[in-house]
C-alpha cells in the first residue's frame, strides 16, 4: 500500500500543532516513528533522540488520569496506587479519580456492569455484517483432544483446519484489506526491534479508521464507551486504541520488539514457543502457505454458524502452540472490538460476554513494564478463554 499523503494527513489529525515533529504532545510511549525528527518512547532515552519536551510531556505527571492502580514508579512525582494514602504521596486528584475503582486502562470511576458488557457484546455480534457465511468459509476441525493431551505435540489431524476460504469476497472488504496490510509488518521473534516505514504506520491508521470509524461494530463500541464516560470524543477513542494496540514495548532484551496487535493478531516466538496468536485469518494464511501445521483442537464452542471459537494445537514453522484460541470466521473489526471492549472495561481480568445467546469469556492482560500517556498500560494479551 502506498499512501504517503494519507500519513501526512493523519499525522496532522492526530497531532495538531505538533506536525513539525518537535513535540511529544500526544505521542508518549508510541513506537519509533521515522517521520519525526525526535522520539517519545523509553528507547529515546537510550538513543538520545528524545524530543525536548519528552520529560515534561511523558514522564512527570501530576494527575491520576488513566493511572489508577498503576505500579509504584519512583520516576513519578506523585502516585495513584492503593498504598499512596498511607505514604501520603498520592496525586491531588487521586481520591476523585481512583478511590474505590480497581484501576485499569480507562481509569476514572465509571462503573460498567457485567450485564451491560453482555448487552453490548450481543449488539456487536448482531452488527458483524462482514463476518464469513457458511458458504464463504469451511473448516475441518478433525481430532478433539482433552486438556491433558494438549502438550503432546502430536499431529492428530491429517488435513488442514481451513478447507475453503472465499478470499475474493472476504479479503476485498475494506476492513479485511486494511487488516491484511498491517498483519505482515511484524518480525515474529521477540528480542528483535520492530521498525515501521511511514507507509506501515499509515496502514495502522487506516486499519483503525476502517474498522472503528467506518463500521457499525466500531461505532457501536465507541458509543457504548462514550455513554459510560470512558471517552468523550471519537478521536480520543481512536487515539487511545492506537496507543494501547500499536505502541511498542519490550518483551526481551530491552528491544522495542512487541505490541498488543503483534502479539494477539500476528503471533510471536518467545523462548522457543509460539506466544500469543489468536486470529483466524493469520492462521489461515500461514496454513495455506505451508508454514503452519494444524495438530488438533481442545475446545470447540457451541456456535453452529460463524463466528465460532476454537482452541487449537499447532506447529508454526518449528514452534509449537499448546492452546491457541481464536474466534473463527468473524470480521477483523469484530475480534478487535471484543478484545478492546474487554481490555478497556475489565483490564487484566476475565470478561464475560454473550454472543448469540451463548457465554464467551475473554481474558486480557495488561503490560506492566512500560506505559503511555499518564501511566496507561499497553495490551499484553487478549484471547477467548476456553474452559
Ligand atoms: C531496526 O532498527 C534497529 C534499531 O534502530 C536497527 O538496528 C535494525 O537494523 C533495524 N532493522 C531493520 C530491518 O531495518
Ligand atoms: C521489566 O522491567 C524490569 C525492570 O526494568 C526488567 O528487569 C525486566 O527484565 C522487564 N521485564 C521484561 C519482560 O521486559
Ligand atoms: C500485570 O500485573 C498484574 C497485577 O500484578 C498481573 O496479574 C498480570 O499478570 C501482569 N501482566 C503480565 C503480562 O505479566
Amino acid at each position: 500500500m502506498k499512501t504517503i499523503v494519507f500519513l501526512a494527513l493523519s499525522v496532522a489529525l492526530f497531532f495538531p500543532g505538533s506536525s513539525n515533529g518537535q513535540s511529544c504532545r500526544g505521542r508518549c510511549g508510541y513506537g519509533t516513528d521515522s517521520s519525526y525528527s525526535c522520539q517519545c518512547n523509553p528507547a529515546c532515552e537510550r538513543y538520545g533522540d528524545c524530543c525536548s519536551d519528552y520529560a515534561v510531556e511523558c514522564k512527570a505527571s501530576t494527575s491520576c488520569q488513566g493511572r489508577c492502580g498503576e505500579q509504584y514508579n519512583n520516576q513519578n512525582e506523585c502516585h495513584c496506587n492503593s498504598l499512596c494514602p498511607q505514604y501520603n504521596n498520592c496525586c491531588s486528584d487521586y481520591s476523585s479519580l481512583c478511590d474505590g475503582s480497581s484501576g485499569g486502562s480507562s481509569g476514572g470511576s465509571t462503573t460498567i456492569t457485567d450485564a451491560e458488557i453482555k448487552t453490548v457484546s450481543e449488539k456487536l455480534y448482531s452488527l458483524d455484517y462482514n463476518k464469513a457465511s457458511s458458504s464463504q468459509l469451511t473448516i475441518n476441525s478433525q481430532t478433539l483432544v482433552s486438556d491433558s493431551q494438549t502438550s503432546s505435540q502430536k499431529d492428530l489431524s491429517s488435513q488442514p483446519l481451513f478447507t475453503y476460504v472465499n478470499e475474493n469476497v472476504l479479503f476485498s472488504k475494506p476492513t479485511y484489506a486494511a487488516f491484511l496490510a498491517v498483519l505482515d509488518n511484524y518480525n515474529r521473534m521477540t528480542g528483535q526491534t520492530e521498525n515501521f516505514s511511514s507507509q506501515q504506520l499509515s496502514e495502522q491508521d487506516k486499519f483503525l479508521t476502517e474498522t472503528m470509524s467506518n463500521t457499525q461494530v466500531g461505532r457501536e463500541l465507541f458509543s457504548f464507551l462514550q455513554s459510560k464516560g470512558v471517552y468523550s470524543t471519537e478521536s480520543d477513542f481512536i487515539y487511545d486504541l492506537k496507543m494501547m494496540w500499536f505502541g511498542l514495548y519490550s518483551r526481551y532484551n530491552g528491544k522495542q520488539d512487541s505490541s498488543g496487535f503483534e502479539h494477539i493478531f500476528a503471533g510471536e516466538i518467545k523462548s522457543g514457543k509460539v506466544s500469543g496468536f489468536h486470529n483466524w485469518i493469520q492462521f489461515y494464511l500461514l496454513e495455506k502457505s505451508g508454514q503452519l501445521n494444524y495438530y488438533s483442537h481442545s475446545f470447540n464452542g457451541p456456535w453452529t454458524s460463524y463466528p465460532d471459537v476454537l482452541g487449537m494445537q499447532f506447529m508454526w514453522d518449528g514452534y509449537f502452540k499448546q492452546v491457541g484460541s481464536a474466534i473463527i470466521g468473524c470480521s477483523p473489526e469484530f475480534d478487535f472490538a471484543l478484545y478492546s471492549l474487554c481490555y478497556i472495561t475489565r483490564p487484566g481480568k476475565l470478561c464475560r460476554l454473550s454472543i448469540g445467546g451463548q457465554a464467551l469469556s475473554i481474558q486480557t492482560y495488561t503490560w506492566n513494564n512500560s506505559s503511555y500517556g499518564n501511566g496507561k498500560k499497553y495490551i499484553a494479551s487478549a484471547y477467548p478463554a476456553t474452559p
